[in-house]
C-alpha cells in the first residue's frame, strides 16, 4: 500500500511503562482470584500480550471478533459476531480487553451480550480512549491513555489492516 507519513503519538517506552502500571493494578485488585481475559480481535492482541505477561494473577485467555455494519463513513451501530468465545464465562471474573474505545458502541454491545452469560464480574480495559467521540454512555473501568480525536495506528491498531505491528502509537498525517 501507499507509504503514509506517521507521526509518533505515544512511544514504545511510554506504552510499556503504563502497561506495567496497569498489570500491577490488576494484580492488586484481583489478588487471590483467577481472571479470564477476553481479547477483542484483532486490535487488542499486542496490548493483551504485553499486559498479561507482566501480571502475577493466574489468567486464562479467550478471544472474540465482531464487525459493525455501516456504509463506510457512518456506522449503523449494528454489530455481529464473526467469532464468539470458545468457552463459557459463567461464574468467572472476566475482563474485556480492547485496543481503543471510540463511539463506545462495540463495548456497549459486548457488555450487554456477555452480562447475560452470568459472569461473576465483567469489566472493560482499553489501551486508548477517545472520550470526545462517545455516542453511547459507557466508560472503561481502566484506561491506558486518553487521546484526542485523531486516527491512530500501531500496537495492534490498524488502518485498512496495515500498521498493526508498529511498536508505538502513531497518527497518520
Ligand atoms: P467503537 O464501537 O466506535 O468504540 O469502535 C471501536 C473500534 O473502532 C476499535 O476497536 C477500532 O477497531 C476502531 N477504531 C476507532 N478509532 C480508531 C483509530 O483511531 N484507529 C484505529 N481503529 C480505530
Ligand atoms: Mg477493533
Amino acid at each position: 500500500m501507499m507509504e503514509l507519513q506517521i507521526e509518533e503519538l505515544i512511544s514504545q517506552e511510554d506504552l510499556e511503562k503504563r502497561i506495567q502500571e496497569m498489570a500491577e493494578e490488576l494484580d492488586r485488585v484481583y489478588a487471590g482470584k483467577e481472571l479470564r481475559m477476553v481479547g477483542i480481535l484483532k486490535g487488542s492482541v499486542y496490548f493483551l500480550c504485553e499486559l498479561t505477561k507482566r501480571m502475577k494473577t493466574p489468567v486464562t485467555l479467550d478471544f472474540l471478533s465482531v464487525s459493525s455494519y455501516g456504509n463506510g463513513t457512518s456506522s449503523t451501530g449494528v454489530i455481529h459476531f464473526n467469532k464468539d468465545l470458545d468457552e463459557s464465562i459463567e461464574g468467572l471474573d472476566v475482563i474485556l480487553v480492547e485496543d481503543i474505545m471510540d463511539t463506545g458502541r462495540t463495548l456497549s454491545f459486548l457488555m450487554d451480550v456477555l452480562q447475560e452469560r452470568k459472569p461473576a464480574s465483567l469489566k472493560v480495559i482499553t489501551l486508548l480512549d477517545k472520550p470526545s467521540r462517545r455516542l453511547v454512555s459507557i466508560e472503561p473501568w481502566m484506561t491506558g491513555f486518553t487521546i484526542p480525536d485523531r486516527f491512530v495506528v500501531g500496537y495492534g491498531l490498524d488502518y485498512a489492516q496495515n500498521y498493526r505491528n508498529l511498536p508505538y502509537i502513531g497518527v497518520i498525517e
